[in-house]
């Protein structure tokens, strides 16, 4: 996502965090963010270049198939590192934030990761975060926004997001933000516990949330939307609802996440 959708669902997340948690993320959290998780979530799209290695960390991609395999998939493309995918870093992050509180907390910069695993939870939310690889998650293929020249990694980035924003809500993301609350309640109710839950008892599930991505993908991102595609109303109309739907279970994981990791450090202090 662009800053807009991070921005969001780390508004969500910070909004269902349980006291303990609030607790924890306002502590970690630097002084200049003012307790505003959101503020920060575009953190590390701005370290990108100071954190080379930090870059396959966003995506994952699969050979061009509509299926994700953790084994195949998670990799550095340009390195080969196995795990180096937004998938493992969901689990190093969630891991490393266990020891908050611990006396091994100094082995690592909790902010850092505290940062990191609120941005991924969002990015492994946008479908074409879990794209093809031959096309870099649509990152290759040129499209036209209505009048705009893009590709079709930035509409689901950021177009479809700021077209909303602009036609429903009087170009005010706040509004937006409230609307999608509304949604969580009134719309998904029933739905909201199975996003939150692992089938496991794992304190966050990627795999899951990198497989419906890629289905999503296929299903809606890439379909009708080949290079040199002139993207307009009736994409439009049809796709947005899934980005509000992926931007809602994106917030609503990020803070189930949240909640169980410091949750979890209370009982084994
Ligand atoms: N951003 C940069 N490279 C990417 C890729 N291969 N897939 C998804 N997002 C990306
Ligand atoms: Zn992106
Ligand atoms: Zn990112």
């Amino acid at each position: 996502w662009g800053e807009e959708g991070h921005y969001t669902v780390c508004k969500i997340a910070q909004a269902r965090l349980s006291n303990i948690a609030a607790e924890a993320v306002k502590e970690l959290l630097p002084k200049s963010a003012e307790n505003d998780l959101a503020s920060m979530c575009s953190w590390p799209d701005n370290v990108r270049k100071q954190f080379p290695w930090s870059a396959s960390l966003h995506f994952a991609n699969t050979p061009d198939t509509c299926n994700y395999q953790n084994e195949r998939d998670c990799m550095d493309a340009r390195t080969g590192a196995k795990g180096r995918c937004v998938v493992g870093a969901i689990t190093n992050y969630t891991n490393q934030l266990l020891h908050y509180g611990s006396n091994t907390e100094s082995t690592y910069n909790l902010t850092e990761s505290l940062l990191f695993l609120s941005h991924l939870v969002g990015d492994i939310h946008q479908p074409l975060h879990c794209g093809f690889l031959s096309d870099k998650g649509g990152n290759t293929i040129i499209v036209q926004w209505f009048a705009n020249k893009t590709n079709l990694h930035q509409v689901w980035d950021n177009s479809i997001i700021e077209s909303e924003v602009e036609r429903f809500y009087n170009s005010d993301l706040g509004e937006f933000i409230d609307a999608i609350q509304t949604n969580i309640t009134k719309v998904w109710g029933t739905q909201v516990e199975e996003w939150e839950n692992c089938s496991s008892d794992d304190i966050a599930c990627p795999i899951t949330y990198a497989s419906e991505s890629i289905e999503d993908a296929c299903k809606w991102a890439y379909k009708d939307a080949a290079e040199g595609s002139v993207l307009q109303d009736e994409y439009f109309q049809t796709r947005f609802p899934i980005i509000n739907l992926r931007l809602a279970q994106g917030g609503i994981r990020l803070a189930a996440i949240l909640n169980r990791i410091f949750d979890k450090h209370q009982y084994t202090m």
